[in-house]
C-alpha cells in the first residue's frame, strides 16, 4: 500500500498534519472547538458543494513552507487545500472576524427576522452565526426581497425569503434523486428556490431538503407550527425500512412524535452510517411514521452542539451540579475563545519542573534546560 503524504498546517496556533488534499475547513474540524471556521453552504456529504456563502473565510499568514508569502486575501476554507507548512489564522485574526460580521450583515439584508415563528429557530445555523458573529443592528433600509408563493407539495415548505442561496438543496435531489425538480431560477438578487412549472417535490428521499437547509427557508409541513424543538425530547430510534437505513432521530412530548429527522453529527450533518454511507431517510420514515409503536427505541439523543436544544432537559438532570467555570469567570462572564497548552508554546513553563520544591521564587535558571 502506497504511504500517504502527510502535511503540517497550524490553524490558530495549533499544529496537525492531514493527509495532502485536505481542505484547510476539514482539517480545522479535526481540532474542533472555535478553530472551526462556520460553514453555511459547505455539507461534506454533497459533491460540488462549499465555495457559496463565505462565511468560513481564514487568513493564510503563511502559504507553505516552500512558499512562505501570506495569500494576498482571506480564502475560503471549504474550497482551499492545505499546504505543507501553512499558517492558517480564523479566529485569532481580527481580518477575518471583520469580514464574518460583514458576512453576516450581507446575509441578513433580505432574511426576514421572524425566528420568533420559524420552525428552524433553536437549530438555525443563520441564527447561531449572528449570535457568534453578528452585530447589533442593520444599516440596510430597503425594502426587503418578497418572492410569488410556490408549493412544493404535501410534505416541504418552502420560505423563499429565508433562503440564502447554499445550493444544498439543489445538490440533494441531483445526487439522492433521479430526477431534479427544483433549482435556482434567475440571477442574482431575483435568484430563488423554485420547479419550473409549479411542481410537488415527491420522490422518496426529497425529504432530506430539509435536514441539510441550513436555515428554515425549507420546513417540514407534517411539523410546521406544532412546536418548539426545545421544548421536545430527541431520541435516537430505528425501524427495518426496505428504503432507507430507518436510522433516525424522533422528537417526542411525551409519548407524541413530533416530527422525524435524520440523525446529525457535531457540525449539524447528517451522520455517517458504519459502512461509511450517510444515513440519509426516506419520506416514508420522516413523514408517515409518527407513532412510537412504529420505532424500536435506542436512547436519549445527546445533541453535542451549543444549542438551545441543548439548554433543555435531557443531557442534565434536575439538580445536576454544573462545575463553575473560572476561565468565564475571569474573563468577566465571556467564554475564552482558544485554550492553548502553555507548555506547548513557552520555554519556561516546563511541567517536569515541580514548582513546590523550589525554594523562594523561581528564576530562568530554575528553566534552564541543560540542568535536567
Ligand atoms: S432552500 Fe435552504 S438549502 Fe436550499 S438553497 Fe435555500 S438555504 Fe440552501
Ligand atoms: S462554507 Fe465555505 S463558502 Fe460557504
Amino acid at each position: 500500500m502506497s504511504e500517504q503524504t502527510l502535511f503540517k498546517v497550524t490553524i490558530d496556533n495549533i499544529t496537525i498534519e492531514v493527509p495532502a488534499g485536505t481542505t484547510i475547513l476539514n482539517a480545522a474540524r479535526k481540532i474542533g472547538g472555535d478553530v472551526t471556521p462556520p460553514a453555511m453552504c459547505y455539507y461534506s456529504k454533497l459533491q460540488g458543494s462549499g465555495g457559496k456563502c463565505r462565511t468560513c473565510l481564514v487568513e493564510v499568514s503563511k502559504g507553505s513552507e516552500k512558499d512562505p508569502r501570506p495569500m494576498p486575501k482571506l480564502v475560503a476554507s471549504c474550497r482551499t487545500n492545505v499546504m505543507d507548512g501553512m499558517e492558517v489564522k480564523n479566529i485569532t485574526s481580527d481580518k477575518v472576524l471583520d469580514a464574518r460580521a460583514s458576512i453576516v450583515e450581507f446575509l441578513l439584508i433580505n432574511h426576514p427576522l421572524d425566528c420568533p415563528i420559524c420552525d428552524q429557530a433553536g437549530e438555525c445555523h443563520l441564527q447561531d452565526l449572528s449570535y457568534e458573529h453578528g452585530k447589533e443592528g442593520t444599516r440596510y433600509e430597503f425594502q426587503r426581497r418578497t418572492f410569488q408563493k410556490h408549493d412544493l407539495g404535501p410534505y416541504i415548505q418552502l420560505h423563499m425569503t429565508r433562503c440564502i442561496l447554499c445550493y444544498r438543496c439543489v445538490y440533494v435531489a441531483d445526487q439522492l434523486t433521479e430526477k431534479r425538480e427544483h433549482g435556482i431560477l434567475d440571477r442574482g438578487d431575483h435568484a430563488e428556490i423554485a420547479t419550473q412549472i409549479q411542481k410537488s417535490l415527491e420522490h422518496d428521499f426529497i425529504g432530506n431538503v430539509i435536514d441539510v437547509c441550513p436555515v428554515g427557508a425549507l420546513t417540514d409541513k407534517t411539523f410546521r407550527f406544532k412546536n418548539r424543538v426545545w421544548f421536545l425530547k430527541p431520541m435516537d430510534a430505528h425501524r427495518d425500512c426496505p428504503t432507507c437505513s430507518g436510522k433516525v432521530t424522533l422528537w417526542n412530548r411525551g409519548d407524541e412524535v413530533f416530527r422525524v429527522t435524520a440523525r446529525k453529527d457535531e457540525w449539524g450533518e447528517v451522520e455517517s452510517l458504519e459502512d461509511g454511507s450517510t444515513a440519509w431517510i426516506c419520506n416514508t420514515c420522516r413523514f408517515e411514521k409518527k407513532k412510537t409503536s412504529d420505532w424500536v427505541i435506542e436512547g436519549p439523543r445527546a445533541i453535542s452542539r451549543h444549542s438551545v436544544i441543548s439548554q433543555g432537559h435531557y443531557q442534565g438532570k434536575i439538580g445536576m451540579h454544573k462545575p463553575r467555570e473560572t476561565f468565564t469567570a475571569v474573563h468577566g462572564g465571556r467564554d475564552p475563545k482558544l485554550l492553548m497548552d502553555i507548555h506547548s508554546v513557552s520555554e519556561v513553563n516546563r511541567p517536569s519542573i515541580d514548582l513546590s520544591l523550589i525554594e523562594g521564587p523561581a528564576h530562568s535558571t530554575d528553566f534552564n534546560l541543560k540542568k535536567d
